[in-house]
């Protein structure tokens, strides 16, 4: 049967289109999967994880299936529904004869329950918050017990002393005969320190880096288990992992990177301000502040009403609006993380607190490393905001557009992690090589 199709396919192929050499501008970016623009672009985040080990396309597309658009509770069922099939699967699996089917469903039961949860954080006395986030964590540590070489997990204290840093250590060795340049890796506005894995961690443990994630304030177990939302310090969170990593033998002290992905883009910049000890930091992709980007994205009316002061007002009108079915789901779901992440029922104070958590031309002045500024062509969450960092940083910048030609123009190049982790390794080569950064960015 597939031979079949294949000759019918090749029939077609054998046609001029053959020559064909460019890419149809008109057409969406990213072919949607729902007409619902951002349960489509989750959709797209997880299809990712899947060269990741972290999912499997069809059963995605089977979730999707089921998607109502607008509707956050489909978006729940769907993915609930495979998380405790695919965790059952897991789970009656011996993970000591097979374990490699144990852990590649460990990993994807993790995965559908961090999707089932995703469009919940509106109603933040729902239980289901913490009951989706303890079965998505129990079963990726299950998975991470099971990798060739397994990682283990460490809580590490602030350098303030006010809170606890989950952090998760790969290492990219069996044994501890060679210290290995390390990348430390954080994400963003909604994403978890899990899923670094699979969308980079995995392909930079094949290139030979030691891969370490972290989460801080604001991010999904600091935010659920210690009640603390986002916050401008973020060296904080970054400087007890650097600390941690010094006393490992496995670890090259010399070759460490801070990477930050999505929101990450502006808060690995922020921490290099003040933690000096890593070689090059990275932004996927660069990022000033949220708030200049929530100010761009609102309505204009919106704007000029947070501009004006009066919180009541902006309070009632946004409230209004995140919990309307009718609002996109865009508008609905950053609104309600929003107010999850920063810890605050106020989105007069959400938007306000997102001020204080920037680059500017001032701070990047105390980073005196190499910064790779990634940029989507398409990155409708930060557009042009990459751009103004890298001219903030001038000789220090290595900027690099990612296109949508080639299906990498997405924000953090969604459903392109190869064309990322590629680029990645190769630039992180160049910089821990000792190679030299010319003043337009290029490594020689
Ligand atoms: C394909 O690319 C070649 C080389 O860049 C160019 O000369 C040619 O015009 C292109 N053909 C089409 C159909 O775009
Ligand atoms: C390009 O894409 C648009 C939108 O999908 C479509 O209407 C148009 O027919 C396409 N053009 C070609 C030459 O395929
Ligand atoms: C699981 O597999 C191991 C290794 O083959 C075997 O020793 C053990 O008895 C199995 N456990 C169960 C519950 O079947
Ligand atoms: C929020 O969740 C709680 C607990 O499940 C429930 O009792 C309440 O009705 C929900 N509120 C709204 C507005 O849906
Ligand atoms: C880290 O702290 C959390 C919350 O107290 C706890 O559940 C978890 O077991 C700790 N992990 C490690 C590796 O100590
Ligand atoms: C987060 O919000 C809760 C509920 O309003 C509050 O009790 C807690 O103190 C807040 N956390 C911080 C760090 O401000
Ligand atoms: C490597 O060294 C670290 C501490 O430096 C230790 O925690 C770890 O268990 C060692 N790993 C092996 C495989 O010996
Ligand atoms: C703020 O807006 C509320 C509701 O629209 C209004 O009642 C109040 O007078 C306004 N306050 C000021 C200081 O303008
Ligand atoms: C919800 O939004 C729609 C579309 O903007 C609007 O027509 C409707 O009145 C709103 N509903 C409520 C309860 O505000
Ligand atoms: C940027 O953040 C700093 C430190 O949190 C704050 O003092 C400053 O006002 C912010 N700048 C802008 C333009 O919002
Ligand atoms: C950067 O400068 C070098 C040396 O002048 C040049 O070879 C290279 O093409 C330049 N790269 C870019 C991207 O302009």
């Amino acid at each position: 049967m597939y031979l079949l199709r294949w000759l019918l396919a090749l029939s077609a192929l054998l046609t001029p289109a053959l020559t064909q050499n460019t890419t149809n501008s008109s057409a969406p970016v990213i072919y949607p999967i729902t007409s619902d623009p951002e349960m489509s672009f989750q959709l797209q985040v997880l299809l990712g994880y899947a060269d990741g080990e972290g999912a499997n396309s069809g059963e995605i597309l089977r979730a999707a299936s089921q998607l109502i658009p607008q509707n956050f509770e489909s978006f729940y069922s769907a993915f609930y529904y495979l998380a405790a099939k695919i965790q059952s699967i897991a789970t009656s699996t011996n993970a000591t004869k097979f374990p490699v089917s144990a852990r590649q469903a460990y990993f994807r039961a993790a995965t559908y329950y961090r999707a089932a949860d995703f469009f919940l954080h509106g109603n933040i006395t729902d239980p289901r918050i913490y009951s989706l986030w303890a079965s998505a964590l129990s079963n990726f540590d299950a998975a991470i017990k099971l990798l060739p070489i397994p990682a283990a997990r460490v809580n590490l204290t602030s350098s303030d002393g006010s809170y606890t840093v989950p952090a998760i250590f790969y290492p990219a060795s069996a044994t501890n005969s060679s210290k290995l340049p390390t990348i430390v890796a954080g994400t963003g506005y909604d994403g978890s320190q899990e899923e670094l894995y699979h969308a980079i961690g995995k392909s930079l443990l094949e290139r030979g880096y030691n891969f370490m994630t972290y989460e801080g304030p604001g991010q999904p177990t600091v935010r659920r288990y210690q009640n603390i939302g986002f916050r401008p310090d973020w060296w904080t969170a970054v400087t007890p992992v650097v600390d941690w990593l010094e006393k490992r033998s496995d670890v090259d002290t010399t070759k460490l990177a801070l990477v930050g992905i999505s929101y990450g883009g502006v808060l690995a910049p922020i921490a290099a301000t003040k933690e000096k000890r890593f070689k090059a930091v990275m932004a996927i992709d660069g990022v000033v502040s949220l708030y200049d980007s929530l100010i761009a994205q609102f309505p204009s009316s919106l704007t000029a009403l947070f501009k004006s002061g009066n919180a009541t007002a902006f309070d009632a009108v946004v409230n209004a609006a995140s919990f309307n079915t009718s609002t996109p789901s865009t508008f609905r779901w950053g609104v309600q993380q929003g107010m999850f992440a920063f810890n605050t029922t106020s989105p007069f104070d959400w938007v306000t607190r997102t001020k204080a958590i920037n680059v500017t031309a001032e701070s990047v002045k105390n980073i005196d490393v190499p910064v790779f500024v990634g940029d989507g062509e398409d990155d409708s969450s930060f557009s042009g905001q990459a751009k103004i960092v890298a001219g903030y940083l001038g000789d220090r910048a290595y900027y690099y557009e990612f296109t949508n030609a080639l299906g990498a123009g997405q924000h953090c190049q969604v459903g392109a992690e190869y064309q990322l982790a590629a680029v990645m390794g190769e630039w992180l080569d160049g910089v821990f090589s000792g190679a030299k950064l010319l003043a337009n960015g290029t490594v020689v």
